[in-house]
């Protein structure tokens, strides 16, 4: 008898979506199994208009194939996919933030030039320049993402941001802000110090180290924003997803480029993790005896924490073995040709 597992409504509060052709690739494998995701507005050029933000969500919700669910008419659809959209931190004025905040579900903040896209990020943070955009979001209750890294040394990079992250939280307390994709001990410590303060893990750094990047031969399908890091630090995430820690939520960070953008001498940053993430969970929550704590890591935290109410999906998987494409399209994922212990057995 193989064991199952019921997730219900999945979301994945960090996802890159791309656009155009890579879009209609991606999208979907994201939509089948999750009931939402948080968009990231990291295009070229960077999501930093209402209009914008309308159009990108019209080109996603044609990707994935299905209109909008009309509210009014409580549809259970499990085609259903909420993308909830993000707009590029720039200093905004609060009328513009007034305009569009029935739009976005929150802003995301790139240090200038820090990862993929982010060039047109911020390039001091200097909180006089900044009050009046933050003070807006905080009035009009609009959560704040950051890609925390400064541009020391690459391992230091997230640990070196932590005096900015204290800053922010200190400054605007009423401000929700969502330390993204963290990986080290530290960021993690930093989220019992500040009640504002959340965070989200990604399925790769609950699974590497920097050895597996490089410790061998260089596996540029694993190379990411922030690196992977030490053991230690890989623990320290592990606790708090497998734990359901209440102020930390799954985004995957799934971020895909071209084969040839990876497998070439100037590898892209980003690792593809759409495709397997609910099965790689089952499985690494499952083989700690935690299967009961992955409901809130993937779903309920992120509702509780961001007030969002998605439609009804129920996925159920099983620890049936599955083996994993080599590629989608032109991407590859993680884990490609390998075979990974759970699968997903139906959705609803
Ligand atoms: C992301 C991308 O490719 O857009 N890359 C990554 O390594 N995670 C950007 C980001 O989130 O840093
Ligand atoms: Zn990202």
């Amino acid at each position: 008898m193989s064991k199952q597992h019921t997730l219900l409504m999945p979301l994945d509060m960090h996802l890159h979506l791309r656009d155009g052709v890579m879009l209609e690739t991606v999208a979907p494998l994201t939509s089948y199994t999750f009931s939402g995701a948080l968009i990231m507005p990291n295009l070229v050029p960077p999501v930093t208009s209402k209009d914008a933000v309308i159009a990108y969500k019209e080109r996603v919700m044609a990707a994935v194939g299905v209109e909008a669910a009309d509210p009014e008419l409580d549809l259970v659809n499990s085609d259903y996919f909420e993308p909830y959209m993000t707009l590029f931190y720039q200093n905004y004025d609060k009328e513009f933030l007034e305009d569009v905040a029935d739009e976005i579900t929150s802003l995301k903040l790139y240090p200038a030039g820090i990862t993929t896209n982010s060039e047109g990020g911020v390039s001091s943070f200097d909180l006089d320049t900044m009050r009046p955009t933050l003070q807006a979001m905080s009035d009009l209750e609009i959560p704040l993402c950051v890609h925390g890294e400064t541009d020391g040394f690459v391992m230091d990079r997230e640990a070196e941001f932590m005096s900015i992250y204290e800053l922010l939280a200190s400054n605007f307390p009423d401000l929700k802000i969502i330390m993204e994709h963290i990986t080290t001990k530290v960021a993690v410590d930093m989220l019992d110090e500040y009640p504002n303060l959340y965070a989200t893990i990604t399925l790769h750094h609950l699974l590497i180290t920097l050895d597996d990047v490089a410790g061998g031969m260089l596996k540029p399908h694993l190379f990411c924003k922030p690196i992977a890091k030490r053991p230690e630090d890989r623990e320290a995430l592990l606790k708090v997803a497998l734990d359901g820690h209440p102020k930390v939520m799954f985004g995957s960070d799934s971020a895909p480029h071209p084969q040839h953008k990876k497998e070439s001498c100037g590898c892209a940053a980003g690792v593809f993790t759409a495709p397997i993430a609910l099965q790689s969970l089952c499985e690494l929550f499952d083989s700690h005896g935690k299967l009961d704590n992955l409901q809130s890591f993937v779903s309920d935290n992120a509702q509780r924490i961001y007030g969002i109410c998605p439609e009804f999906k129920e996925i159920v998987l099983s620890d049936e073995p599955f083996t994993v494409p080599e590629k989608y399209g032109n991407v590859v994922p993680m884990y490609a040709g390998e075979t990974i212990g759970w699968s997903i057995e139906s959705v609803e």
